[in-house]
């Protein structure tokens, strides 16, 4: 047996304490895997109210950037959050002070991985973050090192539980965007300001990272483009169900010739794809390898259990010796690649349109659609109700985003269109 490794931990909410508890539970096993006995030395948070363990078995700081700078720990595990503040200086100097540090800090990632990677590499530490994409999920490991043999041209998923569990309880339900969301809240599946995970943020940041692994690239999360989920409706899930969709809010990650894609907005995906019929708070992660072909992982994206898990996977690698560079390629050496426009994204179409159920109607928008070299391929008007407002569903062909951003733009001027029109990406996973 090897000299223990010492871990000092950050933050004891719900992923610290769980971290804990799985280091106290699963000692043993953990000791004669890594051939070294994990030992918390030191934790720290604001005040030392019950956490479901013996907080007083390990020495106490109620200042998490005093543990950085002072405890002898060889790791320190910051599971604080935030992109910026506390959450940056006590990684920043645990790196300094040449303590590796672990975090599943998605944020803190996303917006300063590539600086924090550069300073791990030159301080001669590991950074290692597989919590913060996909919880349990094992991605980073099997993204940066199962399949380290493989180009990689394509990555995507479900990055976020919370959508995953709003879109799938809209289409169990029939029920409407904000009475689901209440409904989530009250069950503690969606947080008080839910924006971050609603609006894409949360998803954004998990794609940016994996984006950086899948290609060797700097973590770019400026170039993100990002939509949330708060404008669907119940009619559009109940459209898909007719056309053979499923909605789900997805961060793709892709690389083409105009550059590297980088998206996260909700999706139509087809009944006969995997990702479809992945439900509820799970998350998945789909990789297209030049030499594996498609792999696809699922499992829990968040909850204490899981993300311990994945925080403990990174403790077991440093207690092991296995040094891997953060993103897969050196710090020094990653690349940073073109984005490419969301103009320049070609693919199919789903849109709804309020218009007034009149004569010509039909007639004036594929006029529009024609004029933008944009094929149409199947319409649906439910119901007839003449001189009135009712929706009508329609998907395109293959076509540009330039052209479905100028026809949806036009449509929106005709007299008969009684609101903004709704696009939704339709991708032939
Ligand atoms: N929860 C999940 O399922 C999940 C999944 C994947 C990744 N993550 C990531 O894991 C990290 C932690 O998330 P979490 O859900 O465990 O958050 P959390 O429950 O809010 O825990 C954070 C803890 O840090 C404490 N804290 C705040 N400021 C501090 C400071 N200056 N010094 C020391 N402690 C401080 C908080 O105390 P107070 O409560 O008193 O403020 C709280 O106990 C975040 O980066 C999150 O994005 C979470």
């Amino acid at each position: 047996m090897g000299d223990p490794l010492r871990v000092a931990i950050a933050g004891l909410g719900t992923v610290g304490s769980g971290t804990v508890r799985l280091i106290e539970a699963n000692a043993g096993l953990l000791a004669a895997r890594t051939g070294r006995e994990i030992v918390i030395t030191a934790v720290a948070d604001l005040d030392p109210r019950d956490r479901g363990f013996a907080t007083e078995s390990y020495r106490w700081y109620d200042n998490a950037l005093a543990m950085a700078e002072n405890t002898d720990a060889d790791v320190i595990v910051e599971l604080i959050g935030g992109a910026e503040g506390i959450a940056r200086k006590v990684c920043e100097t645990a790196i300094a002070r040449g303590r590796h540090v672990v975090t599943a800090n998605k944020a803190l990632i996303a917006h300063h991985g590539t600086d924090l990677a550069r300073a791990a590499e030159a301080a001669g530490v590991t950074l290692a973050y597989e919590a913060a994409v996909g919880g349990g999920i094992p991605v980073i490991k099997s993204l940066r090192e199962g399949l380290v043999g493989n180009a990689c041209e394509r990555v995507y998923g479900i990055l976020n539980g919370t959508c995953n569990y709003i879109l799938t309880a809209m289409r169990e339900s029939g029920r409407g965007f904000q009475e689901v969301l209440a409904e989530a809240q009250a069950l503690g599946y969606a947080e008080a300001d839910p924006s971050f995970d609603v609006d894409g943020v949360d998803t954004a940041h998990k794609l940016a990272i994996l984006a950086s692994v899948a290609f060797g690239c700097t973590v770019d999360f400026a170039a993100v483009h990002i939509e949330g989920i708060r404008q669907i409706s119940a009619d559009d899930i109940a459209f898909a169900d007719e056309l053979g969709y499923r909605i789900k809010l997805l961060g793709i990650a892709k690389r083409t010739p105009a550059g590297v894609e980088r998206r996260v907005h909700p999706c139509m995906v087809p009944l006969g794809s995997p990702i479809a019929h992945v439900e509820g708070v799970f998350n998945a992660v789909v990789a297209d390898g030049d030499f594996v072909d498609t792999i696809i992982q699922v499992g829990r994206g968040a909850g204490e259990r899981p993300t311990a898990s994945a925080v403990v996977a990174d403790i077991a690698d440093i207690a092991r010796g296995n040094r891997v560079a953060t993103f897969a390629v050196s710090a020094a050496e990653l690349a940073a690649l073109p984005a490419a426009s969301m103009q320049n994204h070609r693919g199919a179409y789903y849109v709804r349109l309020m218009v007034l159920d009149k004569p010509g109607v039909f007639a004036d928008i594929a006029a529009i659609l024609r004029d933008h070299d944009v094929s149409m391929e199947a319409v649906i008007q439910r119901a007839r109700a003449p001189g009135e407002a009712v929706p009508v569903v329609m998907t395109t062909h293959e076509t540009a985003e330039s052209a479905m951003t100028h026809c949806l733009a036009a449509i929106q001027r005709l007299p008969f269109c009684q609101e903004a029109p709704h696009m939704i990406r339709i991708e032939p996973f």
